[in-house]
Parts: structure tokens; sequence; C-alpha cells
């Protein structure tokens, strides 16, 4: 996509990546890309703000050399030292000798750890303003969104603020740039939503911190290193980030992840049962086969739903491991305070239910009595476990 003005002399020259499988090698977004977007300020003062990923730097470039020689260059902000916005750096180093790369205290070390980098490196401090002509810059310091050297970057007289992770989504742009453009709205805030409790949830206190610090400040756009542009309504994404802050600290809505796996399909038929007493509720409810389905997209049901139901058979006397995997996740996500029920089949020995609370003891979640079934169940256990699962939905309701 050629460079796009986002107001005079402010240019989005971002890079759409839709090859990389695993965002931090982790997270699924083949279906879904990702965005890694650069601005570049032309004033007085030339100003690149964040780079890209290794893999894009050559896309980089090109969007910049449509606009300006990197020669010509004055600073390059780098808003955060994650090797996404980063990546693209020696590449871009050797070709603009003159600039200046400014960036927060803590991220000149990291800069150096990451890319051997020391020379015409400048770290300044919160809230320092730089003028560039007509244009100003001020850099605020925002600790932990997303890790501790990060920084926002505001520009004062055309309000934008660049904020680089902070209020990013998943999900590469599709043609239009900002959400003004944009006809799918649900998909962004739907990658938006897992962008956040794949990458920033665990920060979500920083977050909070970050924007509250934000709110004296008046802005007109919101231009974020990744996903849309939010010009038309940025407060959209900025009460979005908040409430689903708020969820790390705050009851979450009541509804239903239902997560489940099955060796022979004996928890599967425990499971469709089930759903069918938390359907006939009402309740929200969301399915997921846990040993199918990557926590990147389990994750944000855990993380907006008040209940947890976990259906899995004991695998050699302990959690199957699918199962154990994801309940892993959701306490390295931090996911707190859930009411939770098991459900799952055994043959020769119990175990599975013990493991699960063991592995979210310090999360405080409140289990309800298990529903366990040795082999198949019988028409009577599907009859208890249709009971079982609208006694669950319907605790959610107290
Ligand atoms: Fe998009 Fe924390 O890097």
């Amino acid at each position: 996509m050629p460079a796009i003005s986002i107001r005079p002399g402010i240019y989005w020259i971002g890079v759409n990546d839709r090859t990389t499988d695993l965002f931090e090698g982790m997270w699924p977004i083949s279906q879904e890309g990702v965005s890694y977007n650069s601005y570049l300020i032309l004033d007085e003062k030339k100003v690149l703000i964040d780079l890209a990923h290794s893999g894009s730097g050559s896309a980089l470039l090109q969007q910049l050399y449509d606009l300006i020689d990197p020669t010509e260059l004055d600073y390059v902000v780098l808003n955060h030292l994650e090797p996404d916005h980063t990546g693209a750096i020696r590449l871009l180093r050797n070709l603009a000798p003159n600039a200046e790369f400014l960036m927060s205290a803590k991220a000149v070390p990291m800069l150096e750890a990451f890319y051997g980098i020391t020379e015409r490196v400048r770290a300044v401090a919160d809230g320092e303003e730089l003028r560039l002509g007509a244009k100003t810059l001020q850099f605020l310091a925002a600790p932990f969104v997303h890790w501790p050297e990060t920084m926002v970057t505001y520009e004062k007289e055309s309000k934008v603020l660049f904020s680089c992770d902070a209020f990013g989504g998943y999900g590469a742009l599709r043609g239009a740039v900002f959400d003004g453009d944009c006809a799918d709205m649900p998909f962004y805030e739907r990658e938006s939503l897992r962008y956040y409790v794949n990458i920033v949830a665990r920060f979500s206190g920083p977050v909070l911190k970050a924007i509250d610090k934000l709110s004296s400040i008046p802005i007109n756009t919101i231009a974020p290193s990744h996903g849309l542009i939010w010009r038309e309504d940025p407060d959209r994404i900025l009460s979005l980030y908040e409430q689903w802050a708020r969820l790390a600290t705050e009851p979450a809505p009541a509804g239903v992840t239902l997560l489940y796996g099955s060796m022979y399909g004996n928890t599967e038929a425990l499971m469709n049962a089930v759903a069918e007493g938390v359907s006939r509720t009402g309740m929200p409810l969301d399915i997921f086969d846990v040993a199918r389905t990557h926590s990147g997209y389990i994750l944000p049901s855990l993380w907006t739903k008040s209940g947890v139901l976990v259906g899995a058979p004991t695998y050699e006397v302990s959690l199957f491991p699918p199962m154990a995997q994801t309940l892993h996740m959701a306490e390295h996500k931090r996911i707190m305070r859930r009411k939770a029920g098991y459900f799952g089949s055994y043959g020769w020995s119990k175990g599975a239910f013990r493991e699960a609370q063991a592995i979210t003891a310090k999360l405080d979640w409140v289990w309800g009595d298990p529903l366990e079934v040795n082999g198949g169940p019988t028409r009577d256990a599907l009859r208890e476990a249709e009971r079982f699962g609208e006694a669950f939905a319907r605790s959610l309701m107290d």
C-alpha cells in the first residue's frame, strides 16, 4: 500500500505482514495477518516513528523512499524496542547516517543488547518536547505497555498520538487504514481484543495508568503501530482498551467458556449434554476443543466471561494434556476469580479434576462439585450432565 496522509505533513508508511504464521513465535495470525505501522513527519526536521519486523524492512524502505531519501531523516523515534518494531533498524541505520535515534532511557541498553547499536542514540525524558518546525513532538513514558521501556509520542499541533503497541490489534490492513473508512469493524475489534489478551493483558494495570495519564491530553487521532488508525472515533479504541484492562481486577460479564477435549468421544458426549443445559438458560456460551484450538483464540473468551467449564478426560492419572496446557496459559495471563466447573470421563483412574484445580490454584477460581463418569456416559449420566450445565449457568446469574 502506498504512503497515506493522516494529517498535513504526517504520513502512514506502514507495511502489512500476511506471511508470518505466529506472532511472537507463538500466536497464530496466518488467517488475519498483522500490520507494522510506521509514521513519517515532514517538517523542517524529518522524523520517522517506529519501524517494522526485519522481514518487512525492504517494504518499509520502499514506503519511505516514495516520500523522501532516508539520508534526509533527522530523527528516528523508537517508542518500543520489541523487534516487530525495530527489526529493520540495521538496514535503516546504514541508509540514514544523519538520523539520531530517540528513545526512553530504559530502551538505550536494550538497543545495544538486541542490535549492538550505541552511536547516534539519545535518551529522551518523560514529557520532553522536540520542536520540528511547525510541529512539536512530546514523548510520554508508558512503562509496560508493553515492555518497561515503552513510551508513546504525541504531536501537539495535530493532536496525533503515536501509541505503538497501545491501542493496537492484529489484522493486516484490508485497504482501509482509518477506522472511518473501514467496512469491517467487528473484525478489527475482535482482533484488537485477541491482541490485547494475547500480548498486553498481563500489563493491564500499566494500561490503565497510561490511559489515565493520556486523559488530560486532547487526542484527535490514535495512530498505533498495529492495525487501524483511529481518526474518526479515537475514543472507541480507548474505551475498549480501558474496558478490557479493567477485567484484570473487576468481575467479567456473565457468560460461559466451555473448554473440552475428548479421546474417544465419551467426554464429548458429556460436553454436548452440558452445552444443552447451559444454552437452556440463554447464557452466552463459547465452546472450544482445546486439542484443536490454539489458546490465542481461547484466551479472549476466558478474559471476558465469568464462568469456565472444563470438560476433559483423565489421562495417565492426570488432566488431558491439551487442557492442562490451556489452563497453564490462563494462569500465565492471570485470568483471575472465575467460577469453574469440571466434568469428564475416566477409565482406570481419576486425576483430571485434581490437576485442573492445582493448575488454577493461584487464580482464585471457585470450583463446584465435579461430574465424573467412569467409561462411557449412560442416558442417566447425560441427563445429569444437562442439569449440571444448566445449574452452572444459573449460578452465574447470582
Ligand atoms: Fe508490537 Fe510489543 O511489540
